[in-house]
Order: structure tokens, then sequence, then C-alpha cells
């Protein structure tokens, strides 16, 4: 098969694809479209998140979990390499070079009506990380400003508009949260969420090592913990986005690796936005029957 030509599109372009924005520059029509219809094996590992809601923290998580808790010559190995995003133009050729020996580790930002249908054909395991969509709405504000395939953001205030009617990049938080949890009963699915990892790091070890056919024990649990660290994955170059070009991410412009804390909406959201937030959180997500697992204040 042809591979797509890797940026062929300039920066700041942009791809529109299910009625969602997506960055032009690492998507294109053909590679969108062909993650909706890839044939997924009953050994792979899908890790499905809203941008900024903990992914790179859940690759490494992943990519430790496989590997016993010993990333040795992976080390080194960016975290788009190791877990290629299914719907990015580099895709085909990354994930021919996976590991043919172990369970294939993929990504993906697409919401659930673009990856359901493929995927309900299949055992793949799909594990769901959601955030409290306030700090995500704090860290992808920061994250137009970092990088270059992503307009700055003109105000907060626009921002916090653009998330809550859903029309930003990667599309509706709402949408991609409840689309796939919608899915829970006909996927192999685990739902995590980064504030679990955040407040019980072993206990939701345990709980993935489980799902994914994996226990560990303490000893692995202790090293898996330790290259999870917000301090530790900091310092890598595996996780820490410092292999991207600076032109694509410009470090002057601050770091992807950025707090790494619950809450820091509080340091943003004036009382006015917050309650316009709890409003459309209440209207969007109150009747959906859904515990999730924050509070709002
Ligand atoms: P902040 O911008 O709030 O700091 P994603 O990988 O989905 O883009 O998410 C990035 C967010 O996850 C950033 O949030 C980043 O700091 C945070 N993150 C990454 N690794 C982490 C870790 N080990 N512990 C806590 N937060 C982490």
């Amino acid at each position: 098969m042809m591979q797509p030509p890797l940026f062929d599109n300039g920066i700041d372009s942009v791809e529109v694809f299910k009625g969602i924005r997506f960055p032009g520059f690492i998507h294109t029509q053909e590679s969108l479209r062909a993650a909706c219809s890839f044939q997924f094996q009953d050994t792979d590992v899908l890790l499905v998140t809203f941008p900024k809601s903990g992914t790179t923290w859940m690759q490494q998580v992943l990519s430790l979990v496989f590997c016993e808790g010993h990333l040795g010559s992976i080390h080194h190995v960016p975290n788009w390499e190791r877990m290629p995003w299914l719907e990015q133009i580099f895709f085909g050729k990354l994930c021919s070079s996976l590991n043919p020996g172990q369970p294939r580790l993929l990504t993906s930002h697409l919401p659930a009506e673009a990856l359901g249908p493929v995927l309900q054909h299949s055992k793949a395991r799909v594990v769901y990380m959601a955030r409290n969509p306030k700090d995500v709405l704090v860290s992808f504000y920061h994250f137009h400003k970092l990088v270059n395939f992503l307009p700055d953001p003109s105000s907060f205030e626009d921002f916090v508009d653009e998330f809550l009617k859903g029309t930003g990049f990667f599309g509706s938080w709402f949408e991609h949260v409840k689309g796939w949890l919608g899915l829970q009963q006909d996927l192999n699915m685990l739902f995590v969420t980064y504030e679990e990892l955040y407040q019980e790091p072993r206990a939701t070890l345990q709980k993935l090592g489980d799902f994914l056919g994996r226990p560990l024990g303490p000893e692995k649990e202790d090293s898996i913990l330790e290259q999870c660290t917000f301090s530790f994955m900091s310092q890598s170059s595996g996780v820490n986005y410092s292999q991207v070009p600076t032109t694509v991410m410009d470090p002057s412009r601050g770091l992807f690796m950025r707090k790494g804390v619950m809450g820091d909406w509080k340091k943003h959201f004036s009382p006015e936005q917050n309650e316009t937030f709890n409003a459309v959180y209440q209207a969007k997500m109150g009747n959906s029957g859904l515990q999730l697992p924050w509070t709002m204040d």
C-alpha cells in the first residue's frame, strides 16, 4: 500500500471529517477514513481519549505494562511510535513496524461514531481515559498556544465558549465521553480517569493489569509507578515531546509536560465562567445517567 507523503499539508491546514476539525498537518481525509475501516485484531489494545486527558501518561503506563516494567531499548522511542494514532498520516508506516511478537498498542482521539462500528467486530481491548473537562479545557488552551498546528486562541473567554459549544478542534468533549461510554456494553472496554490514576496510582495500575490480562505484582508495579511520575516523564525524551521539531512545538512558548495536576482550572476560570460551565455540563451530562467521578467545584 502506498503511504501518504508525510507533512504534505501546511502546518496550519485544517481537515474537516464527520463535521469535526482536525489539524491538517497530521491528518488527511485518507488517514481519517482509513482509521474508520481499520481491521482490529483481538489482541490489540486501543487507548482512546479526548486530547489533553492524559493520553501520553496512559501511553507510558501501557508501554510499561507490556514490557513488564522495563522500557529498555524503547525508553527513547517516542510515544507516537510506541503507540501510534490510528487516524494520523504516519499510522500505516508506524503500525507495520510495531513489534510483531507483542499485542499492538494503538491510540486514537476519534469519536465513538467513527470507530465503534469496526471495533464491534473484534475483542480488541479499549482503554478509555477521561479527565475533568475543566482541566482538559485549560490544558488544551495552553496546548493551542504551544503547538503551531493549532490556532492561537484569541482569548481564554472565547476558548471556553468554543469548548462549551463543542466546535473546537477534535469536536465536543461532551459528545466524545458520552459516545464512548455509550459503547461500554458492546466493547471490551475499561473506563479510567486521570483523577483516579493521580489519586490511586497503584490500584488503577492493578485494575489495568487485570483488564489487560497482565497481572503485575508489587515489584513490577513499583518499577512502573516510578517511571510514570510527572517528574520522571518530564525528563524522558520518549514522552516529553522534546523530539518534536521546534517549528511544530516551540519550547519558548511552554512545555508539553506543563503542570500535571488536578484542579488547575481554578486558577483560570472566573466565577462567571465556572457558573456557565456548570450549567452547560449539567444540561449535557446531567440526564445521561453517567456517574463521572469528579466534582465540578
Ligand atoms: P496539563 O497541561 O494540565 O499539565 P495528553 O497527553 O492527553 O495531551 O495530556 C497532557 C496532559 O497530561 C498535560 O496536562 C500533562 O502535563 C499531563 N500529564 C502527562 N503526564 C503526566 C503524569 N505523569 N502525571 C500527571 N499528569 C501528566
